[in-house]
């Protein structure tokens, strides 16, 4: 970040203009609209940035832009300013990729979250980026979850306990509940939903955004590591799934999406959510 950017953003910082809005994406740079956001303003983080991998598929039929942000961002000024805007005892989800991985973890306890694990989530389509005759296809999502401070799961209804009976299956201990209150950190197989969306089926639906996440994916996450009526935070919207995601869970969303397009896109998706719920 230059000089000057970080001078505009103390004075963004220094101005209280904040008026508490929820349920709105920002079309304007991120790192700017942290900047105008108390500290502990929002409750949940989940967050897909550019990886900063100039990542653009040319096996598919149509192709899709680069993204903006894509040759890097600040990730330490992202990682303090998250950490800074996240409520006390809250939960942040961060998608990232395994050659990536390193210099996000660091900077992300470098801002002062407790790393808890890296989860693996399969993808809704095989990898097919770069040479799959010499190199695996890559066909999960990284997505590193952090606590800041700490705060136990939600109570859901996601996944019921394959061996519930509701006694005590062993003298002292508790009865096992109906539903799952302890969750794997790799999902894999039909018991779980996919983090994005199978690519052809989007183009279908006209959704020209090349790293899509599945708002179920991301309505599972919400619904673990908040509580209805929390705000949720999505600093890089894209097509608005976190938003979405939010929405179908009773939750707020919050965030920003520099990209006019994908701005776009994303408050159509809202608006359709919304009349159909
Ligand atoms: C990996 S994509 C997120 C995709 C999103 N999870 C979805 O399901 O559509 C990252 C997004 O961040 C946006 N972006 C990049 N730099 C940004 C910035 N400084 N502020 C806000 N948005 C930014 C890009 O335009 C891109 O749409």
């Amino acid at each position: 970040m230059t000089g000057s950017q970080t001078a505009q953003m103390d004075e963004l910082a220094s101005t209280k203009v904040w008026g508490n809005p929820v349920n709105v994406i920002y079309n304007e740079d991120c790192f700017t609209l942290m900047a105008r956001m108390p500290d502990e303003s929002v409750q949940l983080i989940l967050t897909d940035p550019p990886y900063g991998i100039r990542y653009q598929n040319n096996f598919t039929s149509e192709k899709l832009p680069y993204l903006i942000g894509d040759d890097g961002i600040d990730y330490l000024t992202f990682a303090q300013q998250s950490y800074r805007v996240l409520q006390n005892n809250a939960h942040a989800y961060f998608f990232t990729r395994f050659d990536k991985y390193p210099y996000h973890y660091q900077c992300l306890v470098q801002a002062g979250f407790a790393v808890k694990n890296c989860m693996v989530i399969e993808k809704g389509q095989g990898g097919n980026t770069g040479d799959l005759y010499g190199g695996y296809a890559n066909n999960c999502e990284w997505i590193i979850f952090c606590h800041k401070g700490r705060q136990v799961f939600q109570k859901t209804k996601l996944l019921k306990n394959t061996k519930y009976n509701g006694k005590p299956y062993c003298r002292n201990r508790n009865a096992i509940p109906e539903y799952k209150t302890r969750f794997n950190c790799c999902w894999f197989g039909s018991d779980y939903p996919k983090s994005t969306y199978n690519s052809a089926w989007r183009l279908k639906q006209g959704f020209k955004h090349p790293t899509m996440k599945n708002a179920e994916c991301l309505a599972w996450l919400i619904q673990i590591s908040s509580k209805p009526g929390d705000i949720v935070f999505d600093p890089f919207m894209g097509s608005g799934s976190t938003a979405v995601a939010a929405v179908q869970t009773g939750r707020a969303y919050l965030g920003s999406e520099i990209d006019v397009l994908h701005y776009q896109l994303a408050q159509q998706r809202i608006s359709s959510v919304r009349e159909n719920i």
